[in-house]
């Protein structure tokens, strides 16, 4: 399915990694070459044409972005430099004014670096405690374990809303209703889910939103910050710089700007930021229903052939997300990785910056390949053809 937006797929690279990163259509280095050659300016700074049409495009972005989720309106939307920004920004520009010592943090053993590590540096800071929800026998998140977990002492959940590794879908609007109903403020890492499924924030409920654009088949370094109006109202900068700022006076009087602009300290990445506007038209032409359609049919083929081979084992064949976590029994991940790149198939392998999960899933390395829509079952075919290869211990020694 629009494979042919791709130029990277003439090489007839098969690429199963679009967890890591996805490719990127023409129509991205486009947008992306248009601004550099024929508008370059800096944004919201310059009272000419070629700068009032750059920020007049990178304001079209936001609201992009706003319909894309559903906020409640454009300011609701900031831009980073990715994810892991977004959380750091939500955790230390809003959390660490907001919680206190004995205040405690429900995570899980799934989550991605980028939302554990933030949260254990503000521990230590400031005395919180992350407690982690227990997972059932699939790896997944019950909402009876998120009940279970809560203490009076709970303030926020912060989870991935499909997890990299075992690629379940949480049940993120019955863990906000929960939440609410007990006064617990709920941070979704998006990372995962954003670029696959129709995500709408208002229905379900989400206080904070963090995700990435080149997740989603757009540039590296842009990211995604959502909050409800209320929340952002008190928000608070963790860069500080111009742009930012209202005004200030030598003295160090100053007065930041509210949201959005009070996260573009500095230049902001004008290029990349027009250059996802491109990118959210062309996939809500795909269509995001269409996109989750397609990558549910590839995983559901390609578990049915993978279990096909005895040598396979799977760690996630009950998630939903197009994320298939494995292993080659006798085979260190990495050099089943290498042997499948002579094959012009590039998958992941290694812990996935996901360094705790090996205390639920017993095995600290897997192999993990992740669809989006312009992946094939024929390519599918080829990667089982590739593992099914009788040959294949020798070729990697
Ligand atoms: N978070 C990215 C992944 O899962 C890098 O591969």
């Amino acid at each position: 399915m629009h494979r042919e937006d791709f130029n990277i797929l003439d090489s007839g690279i098969i690429y199963f990694d679009n967890g890591a990163t996805t490719l990127k259509p023409k129509i991205l280095a486009e947008a992306v070459s248009d601004y550099y050659n024929n508008y370059s300016s800096n944004a919201h700074r310059g009272d000419y044409g070629i700068s009032i049409k750059a920020s007049g495009m990178y304001e079209e972005t936001r609201k992009l972005v706003c319909n894309l989720i559903n906020a409640e309106k454009a300011s609701n939307i900031g831009f980073t430099a990715g994810a892991t920004d977004s959380i750091n920004k939500i955790v230390f520009g809003y959390f660490r004014n907001h919680l206190k010592k004995g205040d405690e943090v429900l995570l899980t053993m799934s989550e991605h670096a980028s939302n554990l590590l933030p949260w254990f540096e503000l521990a230590d800071e400031i005395g919180i405690v992350f407690k982690y929800i227990r997972l059932d026998d699939d790896h997944k998140v019950t909402i009876e374990n998120v009940k279970k977990a809560i203490t009076p002492n709970t303030k926020v959940i912060s989870l991935a809303h499909v997890t990299n590794v075992v690629g379940d879908i949480r049940p993120i609007k019955e863990i906000t209703k929960l939440a609410h109903e007990n006064g617990i403020l709920v941070l979704v890492d998006g990372a995962q889910s954003v670029p696959h499924m129709k995500i709408d924030v208002q229905d379900l409920d989400i206080d904070f939103l963090a995700f990435s654009a080149h997740k989603m088949a757009g540039p590296t370094g842009v990211g995604v910050l959502y909050g409800k109006t209320e929340l952002l109202n008190e928000l608070k900068p963790i860069i500080f710089g111009g742009g930012m700022n209202a005004t200030f006076a030598h003295d160090g009087r100053r007065q930041y700007n509210t949201m959005p602009d009070m996260l573009d300290a500095g230049t902001p990445n004008v290029a990349g930021v027009i250059g996802f506007g491109a990118v959210i038209k062309y996939l809500e032409n795909i269509g995001f229903d269409n996109i989750y359609k397609k990558e549910k049919e590839l995983r559901d083929y390609a578990i049915s052939k993978l279990k096909e081979n005895p040598n396979i084992i799977i760690y996630n064949e009950n998630s939903e997300a197009g994320i298939i976590a494995f292993n080659y029994k006798g085979v260190f991940p990495q050099d089943l990785a290498i042997y499948l790149d002579k094959y012009n198939i590039c998958i992941r392998a290694g812990n996935h910056c996901a360094k705790i999960l090996k205390e639920e899933i017993p095995v600290k390395n897997t192999c993990r390949v992740s669809f989006y829509f312009y992946n094939t079952k024929e390519e599918i075919d080829k990667l089982i053809e590739a593992l099914n290869n009788p040959n294949i211990k020798n070729e990697i020694i």
